[in-house]
């Protein structure tokens, strides 16, 4: 922090920039992509009545914890924790909470914009009108001839790092605040956009019912993990993208009439939860109603975005034209998220006295060598294998299963246990005692109880050799190019 108080990464114009900042960090290809087809893989409308309560009751307790922390410290998550720490009276070994998340940042990082470059070509297929009128073999062929080809994965790799470190690069305010308020409008018009289309297509009663009625018995104990680990995913928690994001959150705001008003954490962070889940659903209702008026399966897994959809744009009037709003929107999302994911470890290099390209450069570089492994699992190296995973398996799964939740999990406890009450409270601003009590409860007994079945679950899960492609379940976050690497023929994704 400045002497002046403020961070010196600088700080959000408004709390409503924060809360786009947030939700683009939070809106991604977890929505878009992953949500979508998890659903289908895990039976529809009971999988997403368990994510929904997951949300609400482990997400957004830890995301408040998380922005909380965040503003309290003001700087990245290693030094915010580093002086949180001090001001607590306990052990610097807290400072490793905020040194995994940069690491986490740095690895997922590392193959995020692998997938992201897989979504800058579909833009590119569906507006150029290759797919038009294509048939499923041919729409198949496209994938499997982008995933075949090692120099068109590294391409659209670099492209999607370039693209989020120029961002970073240019700061706070001048980089991630400009892009986030053009590019975050510009999503919610192409989803509403895309929402209207899908609302007069012949599918949208058949998704509508797929995605909302709830038939308990299709619920297995494996969809219930995987709704609680992609409730983590998706709301961007554990990692510190949230708590470098709650840094540079202002503490107070003016209203209308001038008058200074404290900028609560609780409300805020709501709105950005709110605006994730509204999102991932409206993701759904454009996605499976395009699949069902064209008798697809909603079921078809990982492939259901970039195989699935195309197939189905290329049948429709104006596919082209929807298709590639479509992919652009998807560009937007994963794009926003990127940039948080970077923001951690770029932050910590500023403060140990790098310049912000320099930092911005050194993170994309290094994240860009690491990602050379993942963008060359799905072709040249696809037969180099770990426990069953290929590199990009492999880093995919520590960081999600592992680091992900290990990182959620230290931020609950410290906020919960360890962290001086009067600070808490004061951070919060939160209006009601009441509510306050049952988000301290939540924290310190159910956040822990449910990531520690989550990550005991997941860890057996993903370190037993491969699990039995034929089960329509998705084991619990393993993320879906994962499996297209390893367990399904690439044939078939
Ligand atoms: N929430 C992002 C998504 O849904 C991914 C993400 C995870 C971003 C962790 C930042 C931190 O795609």
């Amino acid at each position: 922090m400045s002497k002046d108080n403020t961070p010196i990464h600088g700080i959000w114009t408004s709390r409503w920039v924060f809360i786009l900042a947030a939700a683009g960090s939070a809106i991604g290809l977890g929505n878009i992509w992953k949500f979508p087809y998890m659903t289908g893989a895990n039976g529809g409308g009971a999988f997403v009545m368990v994510y929904l309560v997951c949300i609400a009751c482990v997400g957004m307790p830890i995301m408040i914890a998380e922005v909380m922390l965040g503003r309290r410290g003001g700087m990245s998550p290693v030094n915010s924790m580093r002086k949180l720490a001090r001001e607590n009276g306990v052990s610097s070994r807290w400072t490793g909470v905020g040194a995994l998340g940069a690491l986490s940042g740095f690895l997922l990082l590392s193959f995020y914009t692998v997938i992201g470059g897989w979504t800058l070509f579909y833009v590119w297929e569906m507006a150029s009108g290759a797919l038009h009128q294509a048939s499923a073999s041919e729409v198949q062929g496209v994938f499997d001839g982008i995933m075949a080809n090692p120099w068109l994965v590294l391409a659209g790799h670099t492209m999607f790092m370039v693209m989020t470190m120029v961002v970073i690069g240019r700061g706070v305010v001048r980089g991630i605040e400009a892009s986030v308020r053009i590019l975050m409008p510009l999503l919610f018009l192409l989803l509403l956009v895309l929402f209207g289309y899908a609302l007069t297509s012949d599918g949208f009663g058949a998704a509508l019912r797929y995605l909302f009625a709830v038939d308990v018995s299709r619920l297995t104990g494996m969809s219930v993990l995987a709704a609680v680990g992609h409730a983590f995913f998706t709301l961007s928690i554990g990692l510190g993208a949230i708590m470098a994001y709650g840094a540079y959150m202002p503490r107070n705001t003016v209203d209308g009439k001038g008058v200074r008003k404290p900028v609560s954490i609780g409300s805020t962070v709501l709105t950005v939860g709110v605006l994730d889940t509204v999102v991932a659903l409206m993701a759904g209702m454009v996605i499976f109603p395009v699949v069902f008026a064209n008798g697809l399966a909603p079921s078809e897994g990982p492939g259901l975005l970039f195989v699935t959809l195309p197939l189905a744009f290329a049948e429709v009037p104006l596919g082209a034209l929807f298709g590639s709003l479509f992919f652009i929107l998807v560009v937007c999302a994963a794009w926003t998220s990127s940039i948080s994911i970077a923001e951690p470890p770029v932050a910590w290099l500023v403060e140990k006295g790098f310049s912000r390209p320099q930092a911005a450069v050194l993170v994309g570089l290094l994240a860009w060598t690491l990602g050379i492994g993942s963008a060359l699992s799905f072709n040249v190296l696809s037969d180099y294998t770990l426990f069953g995973k290929t590199f990009f398996g492999l880093v995919d799964f520590v960081t999600i299963n592992i680091m992900l939740p290990v990182g959620g999990l230290l931020i609950a406890i410290f906020a919960g246990w360890v962290m001086k009450e009067t600070h808490v409270r004061k951070e919060l601003a939160m209006k009601r005692f009441g509510v306050y009590l049952v988000w301290r409860a939540v924290l310190r007994v159910v956040v822990p109880l449910a990531l520690g079945t989550v990550f005991v679950f997941s860890l057996w899960q993903g370190l037993k050799p491969a699990a039995a492609p034929e089960s329509p379940t998705v084991p619990v976050e393993v993320p879906a190019a994962d499996q297209g690497a390893e367990s399904v023929p690439p044939g078939k994704l």
